[in-house]
């Protein structure tokens, strides 16, 4: 059950549904003409665990999350997720076992609202249809309403500044606040497994920091929450992550705690730059 303060959402916890570790990926592969961005990488997610992705540029971690939400097709390889084997999925099939993202670059619409931003994440769950709701105006009314209610409570345990603006356009706010609205988006539709692409993009390190706060607050506040997160700076990882997998040209190279990643010699030659 997800502890409740007063400015926590009235969300539900993920909860596990299956034994077992929430996500397996097994020898997964996927190839770019003749650049392989995956082979053969394998590794485990347990719930509630935050695992730090990392690697040099275009070691492909952006494509393992491809793979993974289904925008990809995998060469090879299984994705089994909270018991399911979920490998291929079309991205709507996938976002509705439990799997929700952030991308690299902001897919935020500036012109829209927050409540508009992050309403997008929630439109598998809202939205009986255009008769429907042109017919029953007052039940489209009250789902509105609770829709509104839900990701204002998701604003303010991120931040009160956005929960009071909810219908101000985006294009404005900060960037911190821009990236707490894409991560409300993607809770917003109660995920079991997040997956956070370099939300540290673009910030300053205080700025990343409190993002970083913010991650660590949402995994505690849902119990049953698995995130990965993908980022460069070697001194975030080690605060926020449980477990570490490093990729380096499509392959994994290392696994394991943060000291043990970052005292491997390989992961040293390939991603710290120093032996
Ligand atoms: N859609 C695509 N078409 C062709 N090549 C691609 C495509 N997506 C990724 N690649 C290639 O696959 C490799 C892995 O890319 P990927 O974006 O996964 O790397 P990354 O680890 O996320 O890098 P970065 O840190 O720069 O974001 C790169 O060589 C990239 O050019
Ligand atoms: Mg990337």
């Amino acid at each position: 059950m997800m502890q409740t303060t007063d400015a926590a959402p009235a969300m539900e916890a993920a909860v596990p549904a299956t034994p077992g570790p929430l996500l397996d990926i097994e020898a997964l592969s996927k190839s770019f003409g003749g650049v392989r961005a995956l082979n053969d990488v394998s590794f485990c997610l347990g719930r509630g665990e935050i695992l730090g992705l990392i690697g040099p540029n275009g070691s492909g971690k952006t494509t393992s999350f491809n793979v993974l939400t289904g925008l990809y097709r995998p060469d090879g390889g299984k994705v089994l997720f909270d018991g399911g084997n979920i490998t291929g999925n079309a991205p709507q099939a996938v976002y509705r076992a439990g799997i929700a993202r952030t991308f690299q670059r902001s897919r935020l619409c500036l012109e829209l609202s927050i409540f508009d931003n992050i309403m997008v994440g929630n439109h598998a769950r809202l939205n009986q249809g255009l008769i429907f709701n042109l017919f029953n105006r007052k039940a489209f009314r009250l789902e509105v309403e609770s829709a509104l209610e839900e990701a204002t409570a998701l604003a303010a345990s991120f931040s009160p500044f956005l929960a009071e603006r909810m219908f101000a356009p985006v294009g404005a706010l900060p960037m911190i606040e821009r990236r707490r609205i894409e991560i409300c988006r993607a809770l917003i539709s109660r995920p079991k497994l997040l997956l956070l692409d370099e939300p540290s993009a673009g910030m300053t390190h205080e700025e990343t920091h409190q993002l970083m706060d913010d991650i660590l607050a949402v995994r505690d506040r849902q119990g049953g929450l698995s995130i990965i997160i993908i980022e460069h700076e070697m001194g975030v990882i080690e605060r926020v992550s449980d477990s570490c997998v490093v990729l380096n040209y499509g392959e994994k190279i290392a696994e394991g705690s943060y000291q043990d990643v970052a005292s491997d010699r390989q992961v040293q030659e390939a991603y710290l730059g120093s032996a």
